[in-house]
């Protein structure tokens, strides 16, 4: 496996970043994952987009250009040779001696590109199981919006969800309403078959899968609607799902051990994974 290192492809095993790099002391930084579909990037343009968003809004500098960024993933991807995976983009406000204010801005950022290949069989099989999801209260600070490195939070609650034999954890707000899992987007299919998703301004992640999503929702004559909703009405919901770049659309047929429906990931849910790589691209 071949990594990209500050200007460098290396082999994945000595690939390292100094000990004073701010991503590892202070979470100081951004990153994106991007989805591999058939040796192509999907949504390349509304990822570097929000790149460039979560790096603006942390006055951070771009490690190079657009364009030139696009080349390294590309060649991480091909060295790699992934067909159906993930490449992973990490800028971080560079190397200093430790100080919490920025350094000074003639600091390089740093960028680390890796690329994973997906295991099929084991997503085939969590597409037919449905994943199981727990509920934990919202600890995170309020600009979940910037895809930022520092995800402790998420780190917490995602192994918290592991050992309750779960996938997935959600981010509940103090009024009892869904905000997104730890790394995904959340979804409910109403009893009318109108998809719910949470609008993206009310302190969660604008997931680009999600935007797609509305894409894919129009082109299956799917109607969506942007509200928040309560575990309550997840539960008794018709079908419930999750979305990111590494699950696409992927059932949910569990929340804190109710059982969905029947127990079996939903029609739509599983219309909707099909119809998103005609969609994107
Ligand atoms: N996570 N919400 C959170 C908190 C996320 O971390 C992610 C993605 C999403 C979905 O965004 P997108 O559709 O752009 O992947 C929502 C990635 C996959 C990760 O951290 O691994």
């Amino acid at each position: 496996r071949i990594a990209y290192v500050n200007g460098r492809y290396v082999v994945h095993r000595d690939a390292c970043v100094h000990i004073e790099d701010r991503g590892y002391q202070f979470g100081d930084g951004v990153y994106e994952v991007c989805e591999v579909t058939r040796g192509f990037v999907v949504d390349t343009v509304r990822h570097l987009d929000r790149l460039n968003r979560s790096l603006s809004e942390l006055s951070m500098a771009w490690p190079m250009a657009r364009k030139a960024l696009v080349v390294v993933m590309r060649e991480v991807i091909r060295r790699n040779g992934v067909v159906n995976g993930l490449v992973y983009v990490q800028v971080t406000r560079g190397v200093a001696g430790r100080d919490f204010v920025f350094p000074s801005p003639d600091t390089p950022p740093s960028l680390v590109v890796i690329a994973r290949k997906f295991n099929m069989d084991a997503v085939a099989k969590r597409v037919e199981n449905g994943l199981k999801v727990i509920t934990v209260p919202e600890n995170r600070w309020d600009r979940v919006d910037i895809k930022s490195t520092g995800l402790l939070p998420n780190v917490l609650a995602k192994q918290k969800a592991k050992e309750a034999g779960c996938q997935e954890a959600w981010f509940i707000d103090t009024d009892g309403m869904v905000k997104e899992g730890g790394s995904s987007n959340a979804w409910i299919v109403t009893k009318d078959g109108v998809l719910v998703t949470r609008p993206a301004d009310h302190g969660i992640l604008r997931g680009i899968t999600r935007t797609t999503m509305f894409d894919v929702a129009e082109k299956l004559g799917l109607k969506i609607e942007e509200r928040k909703f309560s575990v309550a009405e997840a539960k008794a919901a018709r079908e419930v799902f999750i979305s990111s770049a590494t699950t696409i659309a992927m059932p949910i047929v569990e929340i804190d051990g109710a059982t969905i429906a029947n127990g079996h990931p939903g029609s739509i849910t599983l219309s909707l994974r099909q119809a998103f790589f005609d969609v994107a691209e």
